[in-house]
């Protein structure tokens, strides 16, 4: 079966994409990156993705006179790749109402909290001031309002005694490295329905696969 081909988005160090790098060399899964974008020539993931032989694009919004410019560079570098998800992980660009709107359903976000809570930067900051017990990480559908669309995975993990936000950030990442490519797995296997505000998923296998708790696995 085709493989999905994915166009990876980042900013920065890029351990989500290098994550989904992961997964999609591994036999049988069923998406593969053709494409990784940084809008910094100095996102330390663009190396990681050159040293696995992907294909990557520098795009500098800087370099443009304005959003719907850079991201109009960006539709013409997804497109001649034949991108068909759009994985946003760690790029830290907000994004046009049109840009979102030309990809309903075909571009997906991870973000350290458990939305709808802590939405925006400094999260764990957030969650530590909010004294919650439980933290952790989703990957969304993005709609124009950022932090909001459908929500596919989430994983918890423990607020512990003595965290600060490092501490918590390494524990939430861990669990995003396994999030983002078990949602990956799941549209590419054609198993979400999008179905107004709320992504569906055909779980009939297991039912508790869109959830990775504390308890499960590690
Ligand atoms: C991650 O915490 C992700 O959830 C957030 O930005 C961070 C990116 O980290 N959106 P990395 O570049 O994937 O290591």
């Amino acid at each position: 079966m085709a493989r999905l081909k994915l166009g990876v988005l980042i900013s920065g160090r890029g351990s989500n994409m290098a994550a989904l790098i992961g997964a999609t060399a591994e036999p049988g899964f069923p998406a593969e990156i053709v494409l990784v974008i940084a809008n910094r020539a100095d996102a330390g993931g663009l190396e990681t993705a050159r040293e696995a032989g992907i294909a990557t694009a520098v795009i500098d919004h800087k370099a443009f006179s304005g959003r719907e410019p850079f991201e109009a560079a960006m539709d013409a570098a997804l497109e001649a790749a034949g991108v068909e998800l759009v994985c946003l992980a760690g790029f830290m660009r907000l994004l046009t109402a049109g840009f979102v709107e030309r990809r309903v359903g075909r571009m997906i976000n991870i973000h350290p909290s458990l939305l709808p809570a802590f939405k925006g930067l400094h999260v764990q900051r957030q969650a530590l001031a909010a004294g919650v017990r439980i933290a952790g990480c989703t990957v969304h559908f993005v709609t124009p309002d950022m932090d909001s669309g459908p929500i596919l995975v989430q994983a918890a993990v423990p607020v512990l005694p003595g965290d600060d936000e490092d501490s918590l950030a390494a524990r939430i990442l861990k669990a995003e490295h396994r999030c983002y490519p078990h949602a990956v797995r799941l549209i590419a296997e054609g198993r979400v329905r999008l179905e107004g505000d709320l992504a569906r998923i055909d779980a009939s296998s297991d039912s508790t696969e869109m959830l990775i708790s504390p308890l499960s696995g590690e």
